[in-house]
């Protein structure tokens, strides 16, 4: 079921302002625990919290959001981007909106977990918009030709992802069966914070080949050709 929201969700920024009951809560953690990261060794962790312990200057009615928190170590904002992208679908999945919020931050910064730092948020709840676009021709994205060097049908999902401004940092290219995955270093990667944004971006995106193929998806690093304005993030087989 999750792999269908990949054509249909999208990010919901109104909300009618009811609790999700503790039940339902108490189910998002577990998934949020038991999701596949990117990089099992890195430690991740998430809390949710109130609207009044977050610093955020859009009045969205949601009670409640989705701490995010890990070890500061190499792929760690991919792996968040990967393991959260499962949420947001999981959320989805059972009536709920959501929206990654990059530019919300906890009011006490003393909230922390064991060694890790804090991350992002995401903004969730009882939507007062659907959740879900009708088809296709409502998400707003590059066409395919633009971010692979191989028109391949496998790699919709990844362009229908959701990424920070809707940038869209990534780029496939095809080595046999493997797919090497490259994230834009333009405009974005020059501000800190919206630099990181991008990472967790490729993350969310390699989550969505991962939930439509999650059987066959394997993710590695390898020497992968070097490609000019772009970084490489890890490769992928199908
Ligand atoms: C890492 C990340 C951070 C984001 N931060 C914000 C934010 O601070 N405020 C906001 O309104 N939307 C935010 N978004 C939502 C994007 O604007 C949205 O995903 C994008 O425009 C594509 O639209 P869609 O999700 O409806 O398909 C964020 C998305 C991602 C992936």
């Amino acid at each position: 079921m999750r792999n269908e929201l990949v054509f249909r969700r999208r990010s919901v920024r109104k909300y009618t302002g009811e609790p999700v009951d503790a039940a339902t809560l108490e189910t998002i953690t577990a998934f949020c625990a038991a999701a596949r990261p990117l990089y099992p060794d890195i430690k991740i962790h998430s809390r949710i919290v109130s609207k009044e312990q977050v610093r955020f200057y859009f009045p969205w009615k949601t009670p409640q959001l989705i701490a995010v928190f890990s070890e500061d170590k190499p792929g760690y904002l991919e792996n968040v981007g990967f393991v959260f992208q499962q949420v947001d679908l999981f959320l989805q999945s059972i009536g709920l909106g959501s929206c990654w919020l990059g530019l919300g931050k906890l009011r006490d910064v003393g909230i922390q977990e064991d060694g890790m730092e804090f991350v992002i948020l995401i903004a969730f709840g009882h939507p007062e918009e659907s959740p879900l676009r009708s088809d296709i021709s409502q998400f707003q994205r590059k066409p395919l030709a633009e971010i692979t060097d191989t028109p391949d049908i496998r790699l919709e999902p990844a362009r229908l992802a959701p990424s920070s401004t809707n940038s869209q940092p990534w780029y496939f290219v095809h080595e046999g069966d493997t797919i090497h995955a490259y994230r834009s270093e333009a405009g974005l990667l020059r501000h800190k914070t919206l630099g990181s944004m991008n990472r967790i971006d490729m993350g969310i995106a390699l989550a969505h080949m991962y939930v439509t193929n999650p059987d066959a998806f394997q993710f590695f690093s390898t020497e992968a050709p070097e490609l000019k304005g772009y970084r490489y993030t890890g490769s992928v087989t199908l």
